[in-house]
């Protein structure tokens, strides 16, 4: 039994080995599930590259070890070689998270030459259309050719497609592009109901039978090739009655520095209004990671109430995710609604109904776009 409190976890040998940074929420896409804050336009003041670089640092003395290049899209930062030469220098193994739009052979090339170690493409499906439409822009050729060279190039190649009712029909023939394009690994994302996913989640969640249908496919394909492609898929916690292990509890293992420089235990806990996250403009990272109340908030288990403070599952799931419990019960220290256990859970159970009531009037996704904001909140 964990008895930590606002102690450090053991997980991670109190250690953020997780440093997500979050260079900017620019991006040229508009997807409407994107984790990014609906008021875009309130973070505006990004840090410089010296502070991207000072942070790099504090974390990898506190004992980081992978760094993940996130956005909005990183690529929008002139400065990303020179992150990620640094972050190469510090000894991180860096990994790209990337829609490739700003890419190019040629800047490939040099982020292979700072030391880049791997990229995650998002692709939403096999066919151009949908990809498109899904994204509000016509990027799917470049997306095909920039996975093509990324290859080429000699990089391990994730593919990520973000798994919603508009494209969880093609899962077959995904994979059928993925293996011909000799993607190593393809992870199969559940979409979570934060955001400017949770504004469409009407839209965009699939049924179960749907979802059911794609492992199926999935199996079938994985007994087919083998060995050859890593596919990684799981039933999303609403309707699997289990929460999900999120962030492998909070402030344990990760740490995500937001645009701004706040940082975050998650990429998504800005949403938690009340907690003051703090800024490494303003603190140490040793202060923020240890000391900080932000990240101790919800560390351990002292926090929790029941069921989940007696759940003999509490090791497991740490009571599942902070955020969903924040945004849809209005308290994060509330047990996850997407647990069966959960005096909350019908919370979960009653928004699949409405996602698939048969007389619903299906509305227009709602396109991340700065300005959208304040008609959706
Ligand atoms: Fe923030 Fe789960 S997304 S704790």
């Amino acid at each position: 039994m964990t008895k930590a409190g606002p102690a450090l976890r053991l997980d991670g040998q109190g250690r953020p080995l997780w440093l997500v940074c979050e260079l900017t929420y620019g991006c040229p896409l508009k997807c409407p599930w994107c984790s990014n804050p609906l008021d875009l336009d309130a973070y505006q003041n990004e840090l410089s590259t010296e502070e991207w670089k000072r942070v790099m640092r504090e974390s990898r003395t506190l004992g980081s070890l992978q760094l993940g290049f996130t956005g909005g899209e990183p690529l929008m930062r002139r400065d990303l070689e020179d992150l990620v030469a640094e972050a190469d220098r510090l000894g991180y193994y860096t990994n790209l998270i990337t829609s490739t739009v700003g890419m190019s052979a040629k800047r490939l090339s040099r982020l292979k030459a700072a030391g880049l170690k791997q990229i995650q493409v998002s692709l939403q499906s096999h066919d151009a259309a949908t990809t498109n439409a899904l994204v509000g822009a016509s990027v799917h050729d470049h997306k095909i050719a920039m996975i093509r060279e990324i290859k080429a190039q000699g990089f391990p190649v994730v593919l990520n497609i973000p798994v919603v009712r508009q494209n969880i029909a093609h899962t077959g023939a995904y994979l059928e592009m993925a293996l011909d394009l000799g993607v190593d690994y393809v992870e199969f994302a559940n979409v979570q109901y934060y955001n400017w996913a949770l504004v469409n989640r009407d839209e965009l969640m699939p049924s179960l039978e749907e979802l059911k249908a794609s492992e199926e496919a999935i199996n079938s394909f994985r007994q087919r090739i083998g060995k050859k492609m890593v596919i990684y898929f799981v039933i999303p916690d609403y309707f699997n009655g289990r929460p999900k292990a999120c962030m492998n509890g909070w402030g344990s293992i990760i740490m995500t520095i937001a645009p701004d420089g706040v940082a975050l235990p998650c990429q998504e806990a800005r949403l938690l209004k009340g907690l003051n996250f703090p800024s490494v403009r303003e603190h140490s990272v040793e202060w923020i990671w240890k000391e900080s109340p932000a990240f101790r908030t919800y560390r351990g288990d002292a926090w929790m109430k029941e069921p989940c403070r007696s759940c003999s599952e509490r090791e497991k799931d740490f009571g599942g995710c902070r955020c969903q419990a924040y945004l849809l019960t209005g308290d994060g220290a509330n047990p996850d609604p997407a647990c069966s256990k959960s005096p909350f859970h019908h919370l979960v159970e009653e928004a699949i109904v409405e996602a698939h009531r048969p007389q619903r009037n299906s509305r227009p996704l709602v396109m991340r776009e700065v300005g959208v904001a304040s008609s959706t909140q």
